[in-house]
């Protein structure tokens, strides 16, 4: 399928959508009756944040990261994740979930799961809208997982190349030409 000048789709808006959907399901299962802190990693998770926030049916709040782990236009990791935007409120005693758009090498994961550990949340969570574990570096796994990938660099629904196409409402392949 193709789309937005030629773009191919990996992941369509429905497929998409109806995913969150039984993440959501799953996640109100797992936490019937507990409150939750939903933590989005700014700014690629935004999208899904937004859709599975409406989809669980436990009593939640927000709170958002930001972090750096990629150089500006690169499609391979730094290595280095640095928090440069932080938690808003104490998540001491609180159900966290992270929510992520990509599970990739595991690094921006691995860190943050420390950091907020540090905090003694009662329980810690994490779900990635996509998986690439053949990409994985660190050992980590997400606690609920939308779609697992092959190691394709993918854009849309939040996701960018150097900023860019973050609000494709599909999820498409990256051209391998555009510089
Ligand atoms: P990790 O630390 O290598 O697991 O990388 C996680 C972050 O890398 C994600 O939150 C994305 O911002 C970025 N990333 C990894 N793969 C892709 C991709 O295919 N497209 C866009 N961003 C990606």
């Amino acid at each position: 399928m193709s789309t937005y000048q030629g773009l191919e789709i990996l992941l369509s808006r429905e497929q998409i959508a109806a995913r969150i959907q039984e993440m959501g399901a799953q996640i109100s299962k797992d936490l019937v009756g507990e409150k939750l802190v939903m933590i989005g990693v700014l700014k690629g998770a935004a999208p899904f944040l937004s859709d599975l926030a409406r989809a669980v049916t436990v009593d939640a709040t927000f709170d958002f990261v930001a972090v750096k782990s990629y150089a500006k236009g690169s499609k391979t990791s730094s290595g280095a994740v640095k928090l440069i935007k932080d938690l808003d409120e104490p998540i001491e005693g609180q159900n966290v979930l992270i929510v992520e758009d990509i599970l990739d090498t595991g690094l921006t994961l691995t860190y943050l799961r420390k950091v907020f550990l540090q905090h003694h949340p009662k329980t810690l969570r994490i779900a990635a809208l996509l998986d690439k574990p053949s990409r994985r570096i660190e050992k980590i796994e997400a606690d609920y997982v939308g779609f697992s990938i092959p190691n394709l660099f993918v854009i849309g629904f939040g996701m960018d190349f150097a900023e860019r196409y973050r609000n494709l409402p599909d999820i498409c392949l990256m051209p391998p030409d555009v510089p």
